[in-house]
């Protein structure tokens, strides 16, 4: 992989990258296509990075379909998926982590402790091995992006961030693998995620600005149709500072349960 990049940078070429863990959907597809425009070569990486996940997570049975993903990666026009096995990108010694110390606390940081210094460093070990000129991110996994955006900046890594709106379902739900987990009535239930977070919008669009009512507002509508709301929180759409009034562009964040399903949207308000 590293020589591929070194050459392609020898020649003067632009790499784009998207990095992702595979059973690739049209989310996914969406960021290799904006990668496409963004540079002459386009890489993706496909590796289901077990330091992500928490004791009692789904990574044993995280769905994988790398023949399709090839497929899809091809279709788009990407150069270069990078596959790593787990023994290469994870030696027996490694204990060096990275951690966006503020970031990381809270919202999915809260429920899923170790996960975004596991996000962290394997996108950091990603960015070293690919060598991008840009890489590309989706907006579904907000605390993800500003967790990386400080990471680039803090340690001065010369990867400029992009980042891409959350593609959705028609009925809303966003897009994503653990979406295969749902029954058909939990999918149904699904929709509600973002049927809240657009009521809270809308609520906000009609002046609304505290930010209890607003969190008030989307709850009605969440609450009653998921199994367990794992957080729902108004944050500084920047810093991710929490939020008790909206006078800044702000984001609202959430994560609920649908059987033992986790999954998380957000919506931004004002701006
Ligand atoms: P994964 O969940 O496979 O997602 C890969 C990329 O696709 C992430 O940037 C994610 O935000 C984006 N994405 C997922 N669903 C999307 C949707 N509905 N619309 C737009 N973009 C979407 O996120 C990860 O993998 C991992 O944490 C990773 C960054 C690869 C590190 O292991």
């Amino acid at each position: 992989m590293l020589a591929w990049s070194e050459a392609a940078r020898a020649r003067g070429e632009r790499i784009a990258f998207v990095p992702t863990m595979g059973f690739l959907h049209a989310g996914h597809v969406r960021l290799l296509e904006e990668a496409r425009r963004q540079g002459q070569r386009l890489a993706l990486s496909v590796f289901v990075n077990p330091t992500q996940f928490g004791p009692g997570e789904d990574l044993a049975r995280y769905p994988r379909d790398l023949d399709g993903d090839l497929d899809k990666a091809a279709a788009t026009g990407a150069d270069v998926a990078f596959v790593p096995d787990v023994a290469s990108m994870y030696g027996p010694h490694a204990q060096t982590f990275v951690e966006a110390r503020q970031l990381q606390k809270g919202l999915c940081g809260g429920s899923r402790p170790g996960h975004f210094a596991g996000v962290a460093t394997v996108v950091c070990k990603l960015f070293n091995i690919v060598r991008p000129h840009v890489a590309v991110f989706g907006e579904k996994d907000f605390q993800q992006l500003a967790v990386l955006r400080r990471m680039v900046a803090d340690l001065n890594m010369p990867v400029e961030i992009l980042g891409v709106p959350t593609v959705r379902e028609p009925d809303g739900l966003a897009l994503s693998s653990r979406n295969s987990y749902l029954s058909p009535a939990e999918r149904q239930r699904a929709a509600a995620l973002h049927a809240g977070l657009s009521a809270a919008h809308a609520r906000h669009a009609a002046g609304e600005t505290n930010a209890a009512a607003l969190i008030a507002a989307a709850s009605a509508v969440i609450a009653p149709r998921v199994d367990r709301i794992d957080y729902l929180e108004l944050r500084d759409s920047e810093t991710l500072a929490p939020l008790s009034n909206v006078d800044r562009p702000a984001v609202m964040l959430a994560a609920i349960f649908l059987g033992t399903t986790r999954l998380i949207d957000n919506q931004r308000l004002g701006c």
